[in-house]
Order: structure tokens, then sequence, then C-alpha cells
């Protein structure tokens, strides 16, 4: 079908996935404002169904609770400070793995992808599984030695007291456990484009990400 010159734009999707403190959710942040779509940080979701089941004493190996916790949660929850923690992260991970809890968050991320207008996702499985007819797909990545220095500073800023080394063995751990795990692993969808942000800086990056999505967008419009 071929739309007129001046029909609407309706939806542009961009998927941002990486691991764990590639750069991916500022860099999604940075999207958000340069092209004016409303970001959700799907890691979010995850690290909220982890602290409910903290919070209410339950084992994180639980499929059954966690599933249980997926379906509860509300948009309100996520804007919780003790969402952001290293233990949030961990638990995150864990509940990460069910693929009854991935089933039940699948529902609140496609709804916000197909809002009119578009959106900006950034996750693990956004470009593979949540949202695969994206427009605009990047795969954020950096060195594990770079990505747990950026993610030891940023604990400390938020007053977290662990050591670096601490924190290498949790980016070691939620890499395998992300890549390794059998629903959704975290994986580049095919058409994506890696972006590897261990030698710039967040500016240079963000930079790199916003050329890439025009670029996308610009194929997209053309071929609308
Ligand atoms: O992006 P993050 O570090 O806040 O994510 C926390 C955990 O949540 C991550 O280790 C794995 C899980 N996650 C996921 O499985 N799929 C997503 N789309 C986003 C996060």
């Amino acid at each position: 079908m071929t739309l007129p010159e001046d029909a609407p734009l309706t939806s542009f999707v961009i998927a941002v996935d990486g691991p764990a403190a590639s750069g991916k959710g500022t860099i999604a942040t940075g999207l958000g404002k340069a092209f004016d779509l409303p970001v959700l940080d799907t890691g979010l979701l995850y690290r909220c169904v982890g602290v409910m089941m903290q919070k209410a004493g339950a084992n994180l190996d639980n499929h059954e609770e966690a599933a249980a916790c997926a379906l509860l949660l509300t948009a309100d929850q996520l804007d919780d400070p003790a969402l952001r923690t290293r233990a949030a992260g961990e638990a995150a991970s864990r509940v990460a793995v069910h693929p009854r809890v991935r089933d039940a968050l699948m529902e609140f991320q496609r709804t916000f992808a197909r809002q009119e207008g578009g959106a900006v996702l950034d996750g693990r499985d956004i470009g593979t599984v949540i949202a695969p007819d994206a427009q605009a797909k990047l795969f954020v990545t950096a060195s594990p030695e770079v990505r747990a220095e950026r993610r030891w500073k940023q604990l400390k800023a938020q007053g977290e007291r662990v050591s670096l080394k601490d924190v290498r063995a949790d980016i070691a751990r939620r890499d395998a456990r992300d890549g390794g795990r059998d629903a959704a692993p975290m994986r580049p969808a095919p058409d994506a484009v890696l972006l590897d942000t261990s030698e710039m800086t967040i500016d240079h990056a963000a930079d790199a990400a916003r050329r890439i999505v025009e670029a996308a967008r610009a194929k997209w419009i053309s071929s609308t």
C-alpha cells in the first residue's frame, strides 16, 4: 500500500536493548527528548516485581508467587527510588527468568509501545520479543570493566557502600543470567544496530544513538 506524502506518521517505535550499565537508559531518555516520544525503562517492571517479592519475604525462585506479583503491578509503583538499588537489580534479574513473569508484564509493555505517535522502550528483549516490528533498534554494549565502573559510581552517588570488585561480580552474574535464560534471553535482534559505548562519553554515545535513529526514521518515512 502506498500512502499519500502528507499522510500522518502514526507510530515510531525505538527499541533500545543491552546489558546492565551499558548506557542504554541514558540513551533511551535522550532519544525520547530528541524525538519527542515517551520512554519506558522496562527494567523497572522486573525490579518492581523483585522488590514486591522481597517485601513479602517470598523466595525469588518461586515462579508462581513472582507471576502473582507481576499481575498486581501498576504504573504508579515505578517511581519508587527503592527500585534503583543494587539489591533490586539482582532481584529483578532473578524474577526475569520466569516465563510467567515475562508473560504477565508483556501487555503493559506492548500497550506502551503501541501508543499513538510511538515510544522508546529500553530493556533486554524489546527488539526481539516486545516490539519486533520497531522501526529503529539499537543494541547498546560496553566492556564489562567499563560497565562495572559506571554502575559502581552510580551506586556510590546513590549512597550505597559497595566495592568495585563486588559490582564486577554482579555484572558478570547478571550478564550470564540475562543472556543464558531460556525465556527471551538478552540478545541483539538480527536487525539491531550495535553501539559499543566503551570508549564514549555519555554525550558522544547519545549523539551516536540519535544519528542511528535519524537514519532509521528517514528510511521508515521513505518506505511509507
Ligand atoms: O535494565 P535493568 O538493569 O534495570 O534490568 C534489571 C533486570 O531486569 C535485568 O538484569 C534483567 C531484567 N530485564 C529483563 O529481563 N527484560 C527487560 N526487558 C528488562 C529487564
